[in-house]
């Protein structure tokens, strides 16, 4: 493909931190660059705990097992996501529960959220969908009245606000995501954010092995041994390093990849006012963050036809996921409402390439691109 849909973006400062990391005589997990990236997110976002994973699927992981999950627990939870923020909650033996998502994105739709709500519900997940919020002062008042948690798949969300409020301080955890899709990466890699506190001295032991080793090395215990279940969720200091190089670019990375959104955003407008198709709606409470730019077409056969058409002129574009409630997994376990607004940005939800690297002359011949099938 002469354009592709994603390439890593390589400041240059990684390769100083990897090898600082390296010739530092620790490698492995929670050391010193592990330590600076849990500083910076706490100092720039107001994050209470903060704890960085090998992926944003073992950060959701490691919130179900805080949040207590046991086997026939309800979770609530779009079903336009990722596998992983299902999983997680599967993986302790949860019901899922999915809701239908927004008519004008594909977030979820929280006025079908109270209706789900059962004595046997635990949890409401939300997800961010391309890092924009998610209501969340609706989403909050629900769990409060009926005493839920709430955890928030920040997975697209870094640097992105509700209101005046960091996505990722909301809810009672959050989790997110630096594969090599997302705005700052060190390849596969993640991030547990624990808001409420007291989940925290539990956080840290589950996240090394179910041991207390965290608090042995700041010397608050003479040995560590194993205290509760766990698992090895901490990430390399090399990967934390990596990341390090890449926080530090961060009002770079966000300015840059913020001008690409609009720029798609201001170039294609015409036709949406045309009827042709639906860009992004940004809610008067959210922000975007420059994640992910995606549009929506009127029919199935368009979207699948658009992406063919693309790709013939070199530009891989691609869908996004397949509804869950539908999936090979869990149809025949789904016993719920039809969910017509997650099937339909399943068929009809087109991403375009996104990656900072991306040229002015890029993005020019990708909506030309799309002008051209509309005019065919
Ligand atoms: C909404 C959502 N949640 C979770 C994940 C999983 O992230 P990771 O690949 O870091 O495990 C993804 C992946 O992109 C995602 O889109």
């Amino acid at each position: 493909m002469n354009i592709p849909f994603n390439r890593p973006h390589f400041t240059g400062h990684e390769a100083i931190h990897v090898a600082t990391a390296g010739t530092s005589g620790k490698i492995s997990g929670n050391g010193i660059f592990t330590s600076k990236c849990h500083d910076f997110f706490k100092k720039k976002y107001g994050f209470g705990k903060v704890l960085l994973t090998t992926s944003c699927t073992d950060a959701l992981e490691m919130s179900a097992l805080l949040a207590g999950i046991m086997p026939g627990d309800e979770v609530i939870m779009p079903s336009y996501t990722f596998v992983s923020t299902a999983n997680a909650f599967v993986l302790r033996g949860a019901r899922i529960i999915f809701a239908d998502s927004n008519a004008d994105n594909p977030n979820i739709d929280t006025t079908k959220i109270e209706s789900l709500i059962t004595g046997h519900t635990k949890a409401i997940v939300v997800v961010h969908y391309a890092g924009i919020a998610c209501d969340m002062d609706e989403v909050i008042k629900l769990a409060s009245h009926y005493n839920l948690l709430v955890i928030e798949d920040a997975a697209h969300s870094i640097d992105s606000f509700y209101k005046d409020k960091p996505l990722g301080s909301i809810g009672h955890m959050a989790a997110f995501s630096f594969h090599e899709t997302k705005n700052i990466s060190c390849g596969e890699g993640g991030m547990l954010v624990v808001n409420d506190m007291s989940f925290a001295p539990r956080a840290e032991i589950i996240w090394e092995k179910g041991t207390n080793r965290a608090a042995f090395y700041r010397g608050e215990v003479d040995k560590y041994g194993w205290v509760d279940v766990g698992s090895s969720y901490l990430p390399s200091d090399l990967a934390a390093a990596y990341l390090y190089g890449q926080i530090e670019m961060l009002d770079d990375i966000q300015h840059k990849r913020k001008n690409i959104f609009n720029t798609y955003n201001e170039r294609l407008k015409l036709l949406e006012a045309s009827g042709e198709l639906q860009l992004p709606v940004i809610p008067e409470y959210a922000s975007h963050n420059g994640h992910l730019f995606y549009l929506v077409t009127n029919k199935p056969s368009q979207r699948d036809q658009l992406i063919k058409h693309l790709n013939l002129k070199g530009i891989q574009a691609v869908f996004h996921y397949l509804p869950l409630h539908k999936s090979p997994y869990y149809n025949e376990k789904y016993t719920g409402l039809p969910l017509p607004e997650a099937e339909r940005y399943a068929d009809c939800l087109l991403r375009l390439p996104f990656f900072y690297d991306l040229s002015e002359v890029q993005i020019e011949t990708v909506v030309n691109a799309i002008y051209s099938f509309y005019k065919q």
